[in-house]
């Protein structure tokens, strides 16, 4: 049974916050009521329609946090606030936890706006969250400010070059955390598809329960397309997912190896 609405809204951007020099968040002043994981389509007018995780969402307005990385992009950070865009939407499942459960949460790359979405709520919830955020460098790190200024977060940083926080790995953080005793009910992740592999082996040796947001290309967003089914078992991911856990993902032949573009194409991580 339909459960949401697949009808485009024109909504206004009521603001930019300039995040880096290739990524901006568009703020919306509208009750999307959605679940931290879950995601919108967006349509960018005369151009195309594109997936965005939910950043934040206060039931007053929401976030979208949109890296530039092709041509769809470059023409949404054309546009000035005030402007309109398509919204459908919430889609997708998000993550399940619940109240006062201890949650290691990463993001890698722009896979942190999500997982910010996740640490608002599960600290209004009384959740304790260690939360770890991974770039390639320090000028790749994104929401560093916002996370931090949540009460009573554990916030750890890592990138690849060490010009930032901890030098190495978001999965290196995450096993020196567990090995020096940290406790969590639930590994929460949101990135580059290899990170979020290697978090599922994480998660499987210790027992922990482990849930990833996956990304596909996707089109229609809720089911009707196709287009996001993935190898393995022929599910779609804007349906059964974005957020699977680990013991159903592992399961897939193409999960942490390979991913397709829009013509179906395979390309190898
Ligand atoms: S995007 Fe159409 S089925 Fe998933």
């Amino acid at each position: 049974m339909k459960n949401f609405d697949t009808r485009p809204l024109a909504l206004e951007i009521k603001k930019i916050i300039c995040e880096n020099e290739n990524t901006n968040t568009y703020v919306f002043e509208h009750n999307l009521k959605s679940k931290p994981g879950q995601f919108v389509m967006m349509w960018i007018p005369g151009v195309d329609e594109k997936p965005f995780s939910i950043a934040y969402d206060d039931g007053k307005q929401f976030w979208l946090t949109v890296c530039k990385v092709g041509p769809a992009t470059a023409e949404l950070f054309k546009l000035k606030e005030g402007a309109k865009v398509g919204i459908r939407g919430p889609f997708g499942k998000g993550f399940a936890f619940k109240k006062g459960e201890k949650l290691a949460l990463v993001g890698g790359g722009y896979g942190v706006a999500p997982m910010y979405c996740v640490a608002h709520k599960a600290i209004s919830k009384g959740c304790k969250v260690d939360f770890i955020l991974g770039a390639r460098n320090k000028d790749l790190l994104l929401y560093t400010q916002k996370i931090s200024g949540l009460h009573g977060i554990n916030l750890h940083i890592s990138t690849d070059d060490g010009s930032q926080g901890f030098k190495g790995f978001t999965t290196q953080v995450l096993e020196n955390l567990i090995a020096g005793g940290a406790k969590f009910d639930h590994i929460f992740a949101c990135g580059p598809e290899k990170m979020e592999y290697f978090l599922g082996l994480i998660a499987e040796k210790n027992g922990i329960d482990c849930q990833l947001a996956v990304e596909k290309y996707m089109k229609c967003g809720f089911g009707v397309c196709g287009q996001c089914a993935v190898d393995g078992s022929g599910e779609c991911v804007c349906k059964k997912g974005t957020v699977m856990n680990w013991k159903k993902l592992k399961t897939l032949s193409e999960f942490g190896k390979y991913h397709r573009d829009a013509q179906g194409k395979k390309h190898y991580f």
